[in-house]
């Protein structure tokens, strides 16, 4: 097999023949959201109702949909923000005594493995820093205050400018045991099409907002791993996507 070949067997549907599971062989069910030290401070976010909603033309949104990498030095509200972490992870359902979480995007098996960290450079009312958002409880959790995180989000996305100048940046993580546990050898390849998912469905509702986002997939593994503080084997980056004001 050759280094391709290699590669794609990651692409191609593991679901054949049988398949024994730590799900299958009784063994628990890893937590459907990262908890942190209850003395980090929380900040609620605003409750969401869709009154954000600058565009609600569906067509126009889809249609419009682009990426962008030009922002504004701007300020974007708490309630924009809470509204994109809203519509992207927010936690609608806990089914079956906490088995699995319906969100506002799909996932395989209702696994959802992903946690959202948000850098945050310009929004109204937060200090510049790194968060960590809680789909359970609709809230974020100061990890750490940092004034120099845009340029250390854009030095850990080789040097991408646009890191810098938007006002939010998404990075998504991955738990890949909340996928193994259910599925095995065949959780990986569902696991980054619902980083897919997931990131449309910001673009989508950055869209709405008459915001721009672009997705980033090139970005250097173990340093942004290193500035989430994370072990990069049982957690670690998967993509991310910066959010700014753009110019009309
Ligand atoms: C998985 C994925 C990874 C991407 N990574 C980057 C990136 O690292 N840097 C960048 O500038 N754009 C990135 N993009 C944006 C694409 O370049 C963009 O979607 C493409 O050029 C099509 O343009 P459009 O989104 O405006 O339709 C990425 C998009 C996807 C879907």
């Amino acid at each position: 097999m050759d280094r391709f070949e290699k590669q794609r067997e990651l692409m191609k549907s593991g679901f054949t023949g049988d398949m024994e599971s730590d799900q299958m062989m009784g063994k628990p069910q890893p937590p459907l959201e990262k908890s942190f030290p209850e003395d980090l401070k929380i900040i609620e976010l605003p409750t969401v109702s869709g009154e954000e909603v600058k565009k609600r033309d569906i067509f126009q949104c889809i249609m419009n949909r682009k990426s962008h990498r030009t922002f504004l030095k701007e300020e974007i509200s708490l309630e924009d923000l809470s509204f994109l972490l809203y519509t992207t992870q927010a936690v609608k359902e806990i089914r079956g005594e906490g088995y699995a979480t319906i969100r506002p995007v799909p996932s395989a098996g209702a696994r959802h493995p992903f946690e959202t960290y948000v850098g945050v450079t310009r929004v109204k009312g937060l200090a510049p820093g790194l968060y960590h958002y809680s789909g359970i409880k609709h809230h974020l959790v100061l990890l750490k205050e940092d004034p120099e995180i845009g340029s250390k989000m854009r030095m850990a996305a080789r040097d991408q400018k646009f890191v810098e100048t938007a006002a939010a940046t998404f990075i998504w993580t991955v738990i890949p045991y909340r996928g193994e546990w259910r599925y095995d050898l065949r959780s990986h390849k569902p696991m980054l099409l619902d980083a897919g998912h997931l990131c449309h469905g910001l673009y989508l509702s950055v869209e709405a907002l008459g915001l721009g986002t672009c997705a980033i997939a090139a970005y250097e593994q173990d340093d942004m791993d290193r500035l989430l503080d994370i072990d990069g084997k049982d957690e670690f980056v998967v993509y991310l996507s910066p959010v700014g004001v753009i110019k009309e």
